[in-house]
């Protein structure tokens, strides 16, 4: 090589320039199975998980026309909490200001198309945003109109103050939740952020925890009691991880997902108790709060608890999600949701909303979508009656379900079901016959997992194994939604019945 100026050879930019190596014959990716982060492998997410899939394949063979040779001629899909999907219809209030956000042309067609409350809904909304339009971004924490309607909200639920500049809105509760447990993890070694998690959980937990490479810790529901939250095994779990973590953070859903657990206020108090005596962060996942059927029951927030006890009101960092994807909107499409933060330092609020920021901010459809259902109409407003029926008709046709289904599952042999007493699942226990749990195991799957792959096979029925969502060892659960329509439930649970039934006696 001739170096005609001086100068050492500079190193080539863009590869050697050699034909050989550069032929794809060779060449190999930087990125592979074996190099790639290995937090990101460790994830598992069960309810989109391979049963999920391969029910997705069986339903594109029989849409596609190929599903001939399938003992069943329609798929199932009760493996996730996605109402709308189930057919659930939308509450007309909330898409009508929307549509009008969207397309405000709406507002202006003579007769009008709307009513009076939903055309000045719009337009109040439209006015608050910059430009007038859904289309433009908004603060990293989301519009200051909207996050002031949370405010409002959330005051009027608890009877407390809230403070705009503690509350983020996201993308469905999922981001922020992320987010926070993100901000949450530090430490190396036994320094490491270790996150207690209810177990059985809900597989975002998990699946966060170990993608940013946080300590999980466990503590198991009490399923003889009803899946309730013993303070003994949050004692019991805290003191040993402290082995090897430093816990940070306690994770409590309320009402449960999977178990469909409502936390008594006695209970909340307790927990909050020791969180704050333990130095732990309290996260408490509250998107199921308008999902409560049982008549004992009734919904109390850990904010609104917290307020309530003097002593530890003011150190405590609490922080609360809720979402608009459940309780009677369920609008998990459109992906609204908040958190907001209690009792946290500034210095980690403003870190908290750099992250955000990085991101630019959450959907400005879903934080306005979000605004719309925490805001709904009020007596005497045109559109009252209609949103106070569809709200009642959606939330009485899930507790009468919630009733269908665990009544069924409680008769079934070798089943054993917990109340439904709020959110949207049940998460029954199977006894399984010894000879297909061996059969499981020589095949490298999980009993339960065996058992509902057989299930969707032979029915169409699409559940997720209770190993998905954690559970004490030895112990075959799975959880199944209770949100297919009415018409198709008694079928389902009918199909379900025959093939456990029918398993058992296989097995035997
Ligand atoms: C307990 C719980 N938390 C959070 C979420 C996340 O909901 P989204 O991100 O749709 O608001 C879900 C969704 O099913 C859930 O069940």
């Amino acid at each position: 090589m001739t170096v005609t100026n001086g100068e050492a050879p500079k190193p080539a930019l863009y590869g050697v320039g050699d034909a050989k190596n550069a032929s794809t014959a060779n060449w190999v990716p930087v990125l592979s199975g074996s190099a790639m982060n290995p937090n990101v492998k460790n994830v598992q997410y069960a309810v989109r998980g391979p049963i999920v899939q391969k029910a997705t394949k069986y339903d594109e063979m029989i849409k596609s026309g190929n599903g001939g040779d399938l003992p069943f001629g329609e798929v199932i899909k009760a493996n996730i909490g996605d109402c709308q999907a189930m057919l659930q219809k939308p509450i007309t209030f909330l898409r009508q200001v929307l549509s009008a956000c969207l397309y405000p042309d709406l507002l202006d067609i003579s007769p009008p198309v709307f009513p009076n409350d939903v055309i000045e809904r719009a337009k109040e909304i439209l006015g608050a945003l910059p430009g007038g339009s859904l289309g433009s971004y908004s603060e990293s924490t989301g519009h200051l109109y909207c996050r002031k309607i949370v405010k409002t909200f959330i005051e009027t639920r608890d009877g407390y103050p809230a403070d705009v500049n503690n509350v983020i809105l996201s993308n469905g509760a999922s981001e922020i939740i992320k987010l926070t447990l993100l901000t949450a993890t530090f430490g190396v070694g036994k320094g490491r952020t270790g996150v207690m998690i209810p177990i059985p959980q809900y597989p975002l937990y998990s699946a966060t925890i170990s993608e940013i490479g946080a300590e999980k810790i466990d503590y198991y529901l009490d399923e003889e009691d009803k899946w309730s939250l013993s303070i003994d095994e949050l004692a019991k779990s805290f003191k040993e991880a402290q082995d090897y973590c430093t816990p940070r953070v306690l994770c409590v859903i309320n009402p449960g997902n999977p178990t469909g657990q409502v936390l008594k206020r006695e209970n909340i108090d307790e927990i909050i108790k020791f969180a704050a005596e333990h130095q732990l962060v309290l996260m408490a996942d509250e998107v199921y709060q308008d999902n409560v059927y049982d008549a004992d029951s009734e919904f109390c927030s850990f904010k609104k608890a917290l307020m309530e006890l003097p002593q530890y009101k003011d150190r405590l960092e609490l922080v609360s999600f809720h979402s608009m994807s459940k309780g009677f909107m369920g609008e998990c499409g459109i992906r609204g949701g908040y958190a907001e933060f209690i009792n946290f330092d500034s210095e980690v609020m403003t870190e908290l909303k750099k992250l955000k920021s990085a991101q630019l901010c959450s959907a400005v459809s879903g934080q306005v979508a979000l605004s719309i259902v925490l805001n709904p109409p009020k007596p005497g407003e045109e559109s009252y009656e209609l949103f106070m029926n569809e709200r009642s008709a959606v939330l009485g046709t899930l507790k009468s379900k919630s009733v269908k289904v665990h009544d069924l599952f409680s008769r079934m042999p070798g089943m054993r079901v917990n109340p439904i007493m709020g959110a949207m699942y049940c998460f029954p226990r199977i006894e399984l016959p010894q000879k297909a749990i061996d059969e499981a195991k020589e095949a490298g799957v999980a009993p339960d997992a065996f058992y509902v792959e057989k299930l969707l096979e032979s029915t169409g029925i699409c559940v997720v194994p209770g190993s998905g969502f954690g559970q004490l060892p030895d112990t075959y659960h799975f959880r199944t939604t209770i949100l297919p329509p009415e018409d198709k439930i008694e079928a389902m649970l009918k199909k379900f019945e025959e093939f456990h039934v029918g398993f058992i006696e296989q097995y035997k």
